[in-house]
C-alpha cells in the first residue's frame, strides 16, 4: 500500500479531513439529527447506518480508499473538531483519459443558510485539485433542489446536461442535472 499524507483542512470556521475512529459517535449524532432533513436528498438508509459500529467501520473503510486512491469522503467540522457539521464525499476516482470523480455532500440543518459548505467545498474542491491531481469533479442534483444547484453555481461548475432516472435517491429514480468544476491549471 502506498502512504499518502491524510488531507487536514483549516478554513476560517472549519476543520475538513477523513472520519477518524475516535469521531465515529460524532457521525452517528449528525446522522440521527439529520434523519429526516436529509431523507429526500439521499438513498434509502437501512438501520445499522445510524449506528456506531456502522461508522467505526466506515471510518477504516474511508482511509483505506483513501489510500488506494479510490475516494476522498471528508468530514466538516467546527474549527475545534468537536462536531460534525457536514459531509464532502469524492468518490468514483477515475484515472487514465478521464482524471475525475463524483461529488456529493450535505450539511447539518442547523447549519443550512451560513455559506458552511460553500467555505468548505471551495478548500476541498482546491485540494482535489492541486493535491489529488483530478481534472474534473461532477456533481449531480436533483432539479427541484434549488439550494444545491445555487452552491455549485456560485462555486463555479458548470450545466453540462439532464439524465432521467439518474440515481435512486429516497427509493425513486429521479432525474438529476450535470454538472462539473473544470481544473483549469
Ligand atoms: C445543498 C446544501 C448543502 C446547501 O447548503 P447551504 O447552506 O444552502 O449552502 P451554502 O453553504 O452555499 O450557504 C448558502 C447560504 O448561506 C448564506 N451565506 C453565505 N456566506 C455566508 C456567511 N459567510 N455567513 C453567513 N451566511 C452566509 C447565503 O446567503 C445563503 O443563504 P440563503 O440560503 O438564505 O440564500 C444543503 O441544503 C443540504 O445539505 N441539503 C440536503 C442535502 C442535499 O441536498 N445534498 C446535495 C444533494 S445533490
Amino acid at each position: 500500500m502506498k502512504l499518502v499524507e491524510l488531507p487536514l483542512l483549516k478554513t476560517k470556521r472549519l476543520t475538513i479531513k477523513l472520519l477518524e475512529p475516535r469521531d465515529a459517535h460524532l457521525m452517528v449524532a449528525f446522522r440521527i439529527t439529520n434523519k429526516i432533513h436529509l431523507r429526500e436528498w439521499e438513498p434509502e438508509r437501512s438501520e445499522e447506518f445510524y449506528t456506531e459500529k456502522f461508522w467505526l467501520i466506515q471510518s477504516k473503510m474511508t482511509t483505506r480508499q483513501f489510500q488506494n486512491g479510490v475516494s476522498v469522503c471528508l468530514v466538516i467540522m467546527d474549527v475545534k473538531a468537536s462536531r460534525i457539521l457536514g459531509v464532502c464525499n469524492y468518490t468514483n476516482i477515475v484515472r487514465g483519459t478521464f482524471q475525475a470523480c463524483q461529488l456529493g455532500y450535505s450539511i447539518d440543518h442547523a447549519h443550512e443558510g451560513q455559506g458552511i459548505m460553500f467555505e468548505a467545498l471551495q478548500a476541498a474542491n482546491k485540494y482535489i485539485f492541486d493535491n489529488i491531481k483530478l481534472h474534473r469533479i461532477m456533481a449531480h442534483y436533483i432539479p427541484r433542489n434549488k439550494r444545491s444547484g445555487e452552491l455549485l453555481r456560485r462555486l463555479g461548475f458548470v450545466i453540462e446536461g439532464r439524465a432521467e432516472s439518474f440515481m435512486k435517491i429516497n427509493g425513486m429514480w429521479e432525474e438529476h442535472i450535470l454538472t462539473s468544476l473544470i481544473n483549469r491549471e
